[in-house]
Order: C-alpha cells, then structure tokens, then sequence
C-alpha cells in the first residue's frame, strides 16, 4: 500500500513495486485522474493496482480505507506512506494553519497509516515499513528557514517515529525511513530558477534526483535484501548536505 500514490514519487513507487510482481492498493487524496493514470501505467505494464481515496491526515478515513484494502486485496504486507505536502509561511509569524495541515497530513497521516497496518503485521510475523522523510527533516535550510520549519519539523518528527516504531516492531517487522533531497515533481515545480541553480550547485552529483532513483532505495528496504536494516532513515539526495 503506497500513500500518495498518484504522482511524483508515491506513482514510482506503485510502479516499481507493481513491477516486481506486487498487488500496489494506490492511496490519493483529490486528484482521481492522476491516480488513474498511475493504475494504467501498472496495468500497461502487466501488474495490478487498485485505487483508494482517503486523507491520511483524517484517522477516519485512514481506517475505512484500510478496511477496505482489507476485504479486496488482503492484509498489508508493505506499507510505504508518502502523501506529503510542503505549504509555504512567508515569515515567522507562520500561519498557525499553515502548521496544523502539514503535522496533521505529514505526520499524523504517517502515524495513521502504521498504526493501522502495525497489528496484522504483528499478528501474522511479518511486515515491512517504509516512510518518507525528507532531507530537510535530517538538515536544517538555513536560507529559506522560515517558510520551511512545518515541514522540515514535521519530516524530522517522521525520523525519530522510524526509529522508535522499528524498536517496536521488532523482530519480525522491519520499519525504515528515505529522506529524499531534491526531486524533480509537482511539489519542487515553482522553485525558481536561481534557487534551482543553487541546489545543484551543493549537490555533489550536480543534478536533480528522479523520481525512480528514490522508488528504487523503497523497493531495496522492502525486500528482504535490506534484511538486517530497520530504525534507520536512508538519504538519497546526490551528496547534499554531507
Ligand atoms: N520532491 C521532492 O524534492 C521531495 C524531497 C524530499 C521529500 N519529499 C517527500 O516525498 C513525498 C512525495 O513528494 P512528491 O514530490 O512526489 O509530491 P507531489 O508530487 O506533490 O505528490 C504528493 C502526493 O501526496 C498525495 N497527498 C497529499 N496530501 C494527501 C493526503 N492528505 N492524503 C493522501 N494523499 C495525499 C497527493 O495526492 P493527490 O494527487 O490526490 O493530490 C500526491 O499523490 C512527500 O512526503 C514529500 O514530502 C519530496
């Protein structure tokens, strides 16, 4: 079950993951169309994806919506939660909404979904975790600080959730985090060209990251190739901020 499966990252993910012989149960929250198309990329590509709308920021929904992934395709085995948004305060004086809607769909969405999944997993031995952090959430951005600190809060909080959920979980459920840097999506769409400019130029590999790049470091945690990794948040953001 991959969260945020629509677009960007969270579609790679469902592809990559279909790819390999997986049954993806693909989360979006508003744009159906997107996810359609996520679900007719798999199915182009001879996998199996099914569509499920839910806010992960509403416990809810979460829940029916895992009641449902439930009775249509079983209990879930993988679990990569990545519906994410980065809304932008423009000083200090942050809107306090601003702060409210990026914890309550970054992190409690995070908290929502694992909390749902954790119990069969437990119950049936096995289970395999994977939430999106960010970069941000392990480096602060001194230059854009401001607009940033729900976000970068909200990503670090999902650092220290991995660690303590896999301390939980353990031995049978694995639970580890990726903190993507720079990735060329929707939500890095109205970064300037400048600030652009300025992001490659401290990333050592000198580009931007894809989207696949980042789905693939998800299907390596999942698989039991990562077998003696959990806790642990994985960068993959070309060198930036080493
Ligand atoms: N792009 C980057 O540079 C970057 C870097 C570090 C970390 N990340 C993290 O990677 C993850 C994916 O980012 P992205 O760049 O792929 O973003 P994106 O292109 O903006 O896509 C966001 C996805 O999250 C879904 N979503 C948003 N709010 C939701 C909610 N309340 N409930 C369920 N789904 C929701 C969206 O669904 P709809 O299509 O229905 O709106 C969409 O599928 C995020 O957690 C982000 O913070 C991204």
């Amino acid at each position: 079950m991959v969260t945020g499966g629509s677009r960007g990252i969270g579609r790679a993910i469902c592809l990559r993951l279909a790819g390999s012989g997986v049954r993806v149960a693909i989360n979006y929250v508003a744009n159906r169309q997107a996810a359609e198309e996520t679900q007719r990329l798999i199915a182009d590509d001879g996998g199996t994806g099914a569509l499920y709308q839910a806010d992960v920021g509403s416990l809810e929904e979460t829940d029916a919506m895992f009641s449902r992934i439930e009775s249509e395709l079983g209990a879930v085995d993988l679990l990569v939660t990545n519906a994410g948004i980065a809304r932008s305060g423009d000083n200090l004086a942050m809107d306090p909404g601003i702060w409210r809607e990026t914890i309550q769909v970054n992190l409690h969405g995070t908290f929502h979904c694992v909390w749902r999944a954790k119990d069969k997993m437990l119950e049936r031995e096995y289970g395999r975790i994977v939430c999106v952090s960010s970069l941000l959430g392990l480096k602060t951005n001194t230059i854009s600080a401001e607009r940033l600190i729900a976000y970068g809060t909200s990503k670090a909080a999902i650092i220290g959730f991995v660690r303590y959920c896999a301390a939980a979980f353990g031995p049978h459920v694995r639970v580890n985090g990726v903190a993507p840097g720079y990735i060329d999506t929707d939500m890095t769409a109205d970064v300037s060209d400048e600030a652009r400019e300025m992001l490659i130029n401290a990333t050592p590999l000198k580009r931007i990251g894809e989207v696949q790049e980042i789905a693939e470091l998800v299907n390596f945690l999942l698989s039991d190739k990562s077998s003696f990794t959990t806790g642990r948040t994985h960068v993959a953001a070309g060198g930036m901020g080493i």
